[in-house]
């Protein structure tokens, strides 16, 4: 085996995830402590790879630190206000300065093109402009925040533009107003602001941690949104990854910038190297236990309630819990399905989902793990009673039966007064 094998094999392994991130849109965030950082070179040269493999990648970088020595070096003063930059009119050239020299410097290193760098042959097109819109912060608790902003609108169109002609596009805090002012705006901010406008795939924000940790320090690879404390701050990635993800975000990463190639394993690798934090949360499949009876009951008292299912008591339900099957979210149990077995035939009964979970194939997912139940249980046919929902499940392959044809036991339970529908389909 040659010394290059495990490199071979990982870069096989990363066929699925090139494939499935070509053509997406990411929206990577790049600290001004990033940007000092010693794996700069590295960072750079993913975005370079990136962009390579067809990602459109927008790249919004910060300059705190940047400013905090430039300001300095120029003797004015500058301050903070609950963790905002209080802009200026005096601070604002220098800030303008500081910021315009991280853009060409970027874009500099995004043009190298020297053969033992990971540009060469790449001919990188990096476009910058007056993509965002700003508004005034304003005065708040009596301090005047100047020329402090906040994002008004992202001009999405033009960025998709420039993306599409497989430029690189590079976005700073600086925002400016139809009045012709400019805006120094919080960078994660603008990234959040940014990937939501063009309801990115991903929003990438290159930390100095790990990921987030959980109380004894241990990395959490996945997070769904829901689960980020509201009370973090407010400009803090984790916070404004959240936001991205409330707005239609996918995928939101919180990587560290400090170590070489953690940004490529959470994109290429099964693992990952940070925190993700999903717009949906996780979800589970799995038999009922006896646990989840007063969850199911919460489900479908109300479908119970308006004559679509039938009532089933508490009791009954606890002594046939073995029966159903549930799709938990976050603890709430929202889709769930039960199998009752009559010889070589099964009933798929009591089929229902929450009504804000409907129509995301949760009810499909449930009648394929019933289907697959039946069979393991050698049943030849899936049968069903309904007053509602006929065209569901002759869309899913049921199709009409008479009474006769049910299973004598169950014929004879038949409630001629409900006069339900009824439907089968064969397993193959
Ligand atoms: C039927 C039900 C379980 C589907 O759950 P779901 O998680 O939304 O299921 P899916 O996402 O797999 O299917 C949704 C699709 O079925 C369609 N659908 C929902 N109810 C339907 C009905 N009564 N008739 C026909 N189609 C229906 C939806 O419009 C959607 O179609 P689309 O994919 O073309 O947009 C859910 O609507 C429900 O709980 N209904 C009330 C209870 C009920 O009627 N149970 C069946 C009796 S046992």
């Amino acid at each position: 085996m040659s010394d290059n094998a495990p490199y071979v094999k990982w870069f096989r392994e990363s066929t699925p995830y090139i494939n499935a991130h070509r053509g997406r849109t990411f929206v990577l965030h790049v600290s001004g402590e990033a940007l000092l950082s010693d794996n700069l070179t590295n960072i750079i040269g993913d975005m370079v790879l990136l962009n390579s493999l067809g990602v459109r990648l927008v790249v919004v970088f910060g300059a705190t630190v940047q400013i905090d020595q430039h300001l300095d070096a120029l003797g004015i003063e500058t301050r903070f206000v609950d963790g905002v930059r209080v802009t200026t009119a005096e601070s604002l050239p220098g800030i303008q300065q500081a910021i315009g020299k991280i853009r060409s410097d970027i874009e500099s290193r995004l043009s190298l093109g020297l053969v033992n760098s990971p540009q060469h042959g790449a001919e990188i097109v990096v476009t910058s402009g007056n993509f965002i819109r700003a508004k005034p912060y304003g005065v708040r608790d009596g301090v005047d925040f100047q020329h402090t902003g906040e994002v008004r609108k992202v001009h999405a169109k033009a960025i998709a533009g420039q993306l599409a002609a497989g430029a690189i596009v590079l976005v700073s805090s600086l925002g400016y107003s139809p009045s012709g002012e400019i805006f120094n705006v919080n960078s994660v901010e603008v990234a959040s602001e940014v990937a939501a406008a063009l309801i990115a795939d991903k929003l990438i924000y290159l930390i100095d941690e790990e990921g987030l940790l959980d109380a004894d320090g241990n990395l959490l690879t996945e997070m769904p949104m829901s689960e980020v404390p509201d009370d973090v701050d407010r400009l803090s990635p984790a916070a404004q990854a959240k936001r991205a993800a409330q707005r239609g975000v996918s995928r939101c990463h919180l990587i560290t910038f400090n170590r070489d190639g953690a940004l490529l394993e959470e994109l290429f690798t099964r693992d990952g190297a940070g925190t993700q934090i999903s717009r949906t949360s996780y979800e589970q499949i799995r038999s009922a236990t006896s646990e989840d009876v007063a969850g199911i009951i919460e489900l479908i008292a109300p479908l119970e309630a308006q004559g679509i299912l039938v009532k089933r008591p508490r009791e009954l339900l606890e002594a046939e819990i073995e029966h159903f099957i549930v799709i938990v979210r976050d603890g709430m149990i929202i889709s769930c399905a039960a199998l009752y077995p009559f010889g070589d035939k099964g009933e798929l009964a009591c089929l229902a989902t929450h009504p804000d979970y409907r129509d995301g194939d949760r009810g499909e997912a449930l009648l394929a793990a019933i289907e697959a139940r039946a069979k393991s249980l050698k049943m030849t046919s899936l049968f069903a009673l309904t007053t509602h929902t006929a065209h569901w499940f002759t869309e899913r392959g049921f199709r009409q039966i008479d009474v006769d044809a049910l299973p004598e036991k169950r014929r004879n339970l038949y409630n001629w007064q409900r006069n339900s529908k009824l439907f089968e389909k064969p397993l193959a």
